[in-house]
């Protein structure tokens, strides 16, 4: 690397870790200091498995993302910094894409905290990340419009090197944003998950990020830097507050937020597929949850795992219904075939008595993890399912690195 390319990634990238040190250390005095107000204004849920029925403030989350965004809005000159002296052409596109990153990122925290507060319907979830990726697939349109997708070398035979992809690739990074947003906020409900696997994510990528900066396409990835390093340190900040026992809950403005940064790095930076290795684990709860989510069986607004007072764990909690309550209607045929396959693995805890009443476990890979290793404390439960997140980041990088040469000309 020579010398001006390591003051170009080594000079930006310094002075973000030091304002995302402040930022942690911000967040973590602001948390505190605030949970009061948040009780003041309702803003405040039950611990559902606790003893105790303490009131515990909500969407916390809106910390640490503001912190997280002032840092942000604080560094804008920063990577500019070099042009802006020495006078030379100012790189527009880059400078672009930086602001519509954070218009995205900044009008999800606003949709996630209008979630909290009011407190959304499923169809409005779904809506949010959508409106919320506009600006950015604009940009993406007037600065790349790159649509074109390489294909994988046993496939070339029939598809040949590479196609177009045109709408459909919009179309896809924009249910991208909606999915990373849903996909973690549908694996929640016990202390700390939220922000744990949210953090995983972050630092795996973190890491992709640091072994392409010797690469080509070192500026996609710098620019990933800029934003996940002080997502992380803010993150970490909250997750102090969020770990078990929890004194704050973050809410769907942290999904919101993490999801969405996540989408917009992902794009920008051109590594979404990438980014999607890393979500395995949310990519198989949803699976796991689509009878549930399409209605098929039913689904209870909360979907926890069982708390049981008397020995502080959890179990699996259940569904009971009726056979006829099952949907019949064709649309969800995917639907039918995922739970079919479900009970012909002995995936889920399925019991049918003589009058025609149906046990299931809710369908989340919280309670999958507590059907196979069987009850356990909140805690154990959250470190389990983190370990899982490690793993798989770990099978992800073998699928980019060694795996992928098989695959692309990498
Ligand atoms: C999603 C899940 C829901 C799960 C909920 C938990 C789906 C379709 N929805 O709904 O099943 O129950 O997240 O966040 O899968 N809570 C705890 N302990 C925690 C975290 C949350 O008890 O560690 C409870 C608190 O009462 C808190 C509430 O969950 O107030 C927050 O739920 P909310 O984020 O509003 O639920 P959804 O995101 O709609
Ligand atoms: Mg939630």
């Amino acid at each position: 690397m020579d010398n001006y390319k390591t003051w170009q990634i080594g000079f930006p990238i310094c002075i973000n870790v030091i304002m995302s040190i402040g930022a942690y250390i911000l967040t973590t005095r602001l948390i505190p200091s605030l949970n009061n107000m948040f009780i003041k204004a309702s803003l405040y849920g039950n611990d559902m498995n606790k003893r105790s029925t303490k009131k515990v403030p909500e969407a916390l989350g809106v910390v640490s993302g503001c912190v997280f965004l002032i840092t942000m809005f604080m560094f804008i000159p920063i990577p500019f910094s070099d042009y802006i002296f020495k006078n030379t052409d100012f790189p527009h596109n880059e400078f672009v894409d930086l602001l519509a990153a954070l218009l995205s990122i900044c009008c999800m925290v606003l949709l996630g905290f209008a979630d909290d507060v009011l407190d959304l319907r499923w169809r409005h979830k779904l809506l949010l990340p959508t409106v919320a990726t506009l600006p950015l697939l604009m940009v993406y349109y007037v600065n790349f419009n790159s649509t074109l997708i390489i294909i994988p070398k046993p496939l070339r035979l029939w598809l040949g090197f590479s196609k177009d992809l045109g709408i459909f690739y919009y179309l896809y990074m924009g249910m991208l944003a909606v999915f990373c947003t849903n996909a973690i906020n549908i694996l929640a409900g016990i202390n700390g998950l939220e922000v744990g696997q949210s953090l995983i994510i972050s630092i795996s990528i973190l890491i992709f990020n640091g072994i392409e900066l010797t690469g080509d396409l070192w500026k996609a990835h710098k620019f990933s830097m800029y934003f996940l390093i002080p997502y992380t340190s803010t993150s970490m900040a909250l997750l102090k507050y969020n770990w078990y026992p929890s004194q704050v809950f973050v809410g769907d403005t942290f999904c919101y937020l993490s999801g969405m940064t996540f989408a917009v790095v992902g794009i920008i930076g051109h590594f979404s597929k990438t980014t999607l290795l890393f979500f395995i684990p949310q990519i198989l709860n949803f699976v796991y949850s689509v009878p549930q989510l399409f209605h098929l069986i039913p689904c209870p607004r909360h979907r926890l795992p069982k708390y049981n007072k008397e020995h502080d764990h959890l179990s699996p909690s259940v569904i009971i219904f009726n056979k006829s309550d099952i949907s019949v209607l064709d649309i969800f045929v995917l639907a039918r075939f995922i739970m079919q396959l479900l009970r012909f693995f002995c995936l889920v805890n399925w019991k049918e008595d003589n009058n025609n009443l149906i046990t299931c476990n809710n369908l989340t890979l919280i309670n999958f993890v507590l059907i196979m290793f069987g009850p356990m404390k909140e805690c154990n439960l959250t470190k389990i399912l983190m370990l899982f997140q490690i793993m798989w980041s770990v099978i992800a990088f073998v699928i980019r690195y060694p795996l992928a040469s098989l695959f692309y000309d990498v």
